[in-house]
């Protein structure tokens, strides 16, 4: 049991990694080196205030309801930047149960395949650098919470995430209210949607998130007909 003053220097210790998983620049080498480092107390870190992945899971479930006919438990699911496997575990408590995710930190999918919410788990994998066995229209959703925020992943992750979910699937991202006012995120969504990649079906407004602050939530649909590379320069 800790002292009060125990309690206080492990909050403000836990506070400090937070801020400081906010100055990395995007920088892979960076973020994986960081999140080796944080993986055996990140769950116990965020444990205060940290809702982001229940509303990411429920925002899945609802979607499934409301728009994809097959039953919950035959949806694949792909948790980009799963972390430690939070999401994964939301996910599996509402009823999915093919649930893919990878992470750039083997530390961080060590963890989550501990909690055995995964079918398939990989580590030193880069949303930026996506490897072949990737491949486009895969998964029915795609969900990413925690990784659009400061010092991680650009808007335009998106690409990626739209890649690999199937025609008429769904992207469902978090993203940090300050890390979309600093990335104008909301314009790269009009401009994916003038592209043809992705037409925003919804957005959570200033939704809890974290201790320290609010996000949005973002679900995007996958067009049923991608545009081509030239249709989109027409
Ligand atoms: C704040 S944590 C969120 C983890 C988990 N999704 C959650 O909500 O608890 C951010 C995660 O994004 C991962 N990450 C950062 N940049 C990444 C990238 N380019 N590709 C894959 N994962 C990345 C980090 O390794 C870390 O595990």
């Amino acid at each position: 049991m800790n002292t009060p003053d125990q309690q206080t220097a492990l909050e403000q210790a836990a506070r400090k990694r937070i801020k400081d998983s906010h100055a990395l620049d995007g920088d892979a080498g960076r973020l994986a080196n960081f999140y080796r480092g944080w993986a055996s107390s990140y769950d116990v870190d965020v444990a205060q205030g940290y809702c982001g992945p229940m509303i990411v899971a429920e925002l899945a479930a609802a979607v499934q309801t409301a728009y994809l006919a097959r039953h919950r438990a035959d949806m694949t699911i792909l948790d980009a930047g799963c972390g430690t496997g939070l999401v994964g575990v939301e996910l599996e408590s509402l009823g999915f149960r093919l649930i893919d995710g990878f992470d750039l930190s083997e530390e961080m999918v060590e963890k989550a395949r501990q909690t055995r919410a995964y079918r398939k788990v990989r580590g030193d994998v880069d949303l930026n650098r996506l490897p072949s066995e990737y491949s486009s229209a895969s998964y029915d959703i795609t969900v990413c919470c925690g990784v659009f925020t400061l010092g991680h992943v650009g808007p335009d992750g998106l690409r990626e995430l739209a890649r690999v979910t199937r025609p008429n699937g769904f992207v469902i991202a978090s993203v940090r209210k300050s890390f979309a006012e600093a990335t104008s995120f909301e314009d790269y969504v009009r401009r994916l949607q003038d592209e043809g990649v992705l037409i925003p079906a919804t957005c959570l407004r200033n939704g809890r998130y974290a201790a320290d602050e609010d996000a949005h939530y973002w679900v995007l649909e996958v067009p049923k007909e991608m545009r081509t590379t030239e249709e989109q320069g027409s």
